[in-house]
């Protein structure tokens, strides 16, 4: 049977990937897909989403979720990886949002429709997560699990010389949702790291005749010439995709559990993630971290659901 998942993001080029990826992978019900603030403001992610599902117009419509700014952290965003629109400049036309339902209640009511069953896949700051579980914590005991990409153990950050994005967007809604007594697992940016992915991978998309294909082909390019042209690097690293990844395909990934918790207040280091690692460690360990991954199979199985995904559409 379909797992059901409900996924929570910032459109973003990198989470476009992982939606078109997952709406179209049979292993998985997507049951809704909520939007939260980060790769651009919340308003243009709310779009993003609602623009990128008509677009990729999957066989069963997830329920959306509209989200709404952090109520910490500092304001950022990553619009020079991402473009002005998070979706490489794309400007992609937008339906009229009809009867708008806050993210964190879409979470919740997901959630008590099939108790344990739901796996939340957070691909952006943890806001709305947050927001549903301090709302209604009885969801704890309810919720199958939380995959979640973001943090980083044993590397530099991304955003900031300490903090990876999606957790310094929130660093107080990251906290919350690391404290949860929930089945979590943490994709974090060491893995990502060793995750590169090449120019060819322009080549595998589905044919530009596929909806899928269409989009990727608009989207990566834009990708790409960022990461050169930003970072000077000539591959892309795709968090969201491999955090989708390991829960459609753990036996592709090692995790070890750990104690994790975020630092709220920092001035160098808010938004970092730390892991109680010494050897008579006396914090609990509350969650499961991805430790390494195995690169090529993972590529390999993303050319292939990528080509399922132009398959059906
Ligand atoms: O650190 C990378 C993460 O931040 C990805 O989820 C990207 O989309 C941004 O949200
Ligand atoms: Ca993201």
């Amino acid at each position: 049977m379909a797992r059901k998942v409900i996924i929570d993001s910032d459109p973003g080029i990198d989470d476009a990937v992982a939606l078109t990826v997952a709406l179209f992978d049979p292993r998985l019900d997507v049951v809704a897909c909520t939007a939260t603030g980060g790769n651009v403001p919340v308003e243009q992610t709310n779009k993003n989403l609602q623009a990128l599902i008509e677009r990729l117009d999957p066989p069963r419509l997830p329920r959306i979720g509209c989200g709404a700014p952090a109520d910490s952290g500092t304001p950022t965003d990553a619009r020079h990886i991402h473009g002005a629109d998070g979706l490489g400049n794309l400007n992609l036309p937008v339906p009229e949002l009809h009867h708008q339902h806050r993210a964190e209640k879409i979470i919740h009511d997901e959630i008590k429709a099939a108790p344990e069953d739901v796996t939340i896949l957070a691909l952006g700051p943890l806001t709305n997560i947050a927001r549903a579980f301090r709302r209604d914590p009885t969801l704890a005991t309810q919720v199958g699990q939380i995959i979640i990409a973001g943090g980083a153990i044993n590397q530099i950050g991304n955003i900031t010389p300490a903090a990876e994005f999606n957790i310094y967007c929130d660093p107080v809604a990251a906290r919350e949702v690391f404290r949860l007594p929930v089945t979590k697992t943490l994709a974090p940016l060491d893995v990502t790291r060793n995750l590169e992915f090449a120019l060819d991978l322009i080549d595998d998309l589905p044919e530009e005749t596929t909806r899928a294909g269409a989009l990727l082909r608009q989207l990566l390019p834009f990708l790409f010439r960022s990461h050169r042209q930003q970072l000077g690097i000539e591959t892309i690293h795709l968090q969201d995709t491999m955090a989708l990844l390991y829960l459609t395909d753990p036996d592709l990934f090692e995790t070890e559990p750990m104690a994790g918790d975020v630092e709220t207040q920092g001035e160098l280091t808010i938004g970092a993630t730390v892991f109680d690692r010494r050897i008579a460690s006396t914090w609990r360990e509350n969650m499961d971290v991805v430790t390494s991954v195995k690169a090529e199979p993972v590529r390999e199985r993303l050319r292939q659901l990528l080509r399922n995904a132009g398959e059906a559409t």
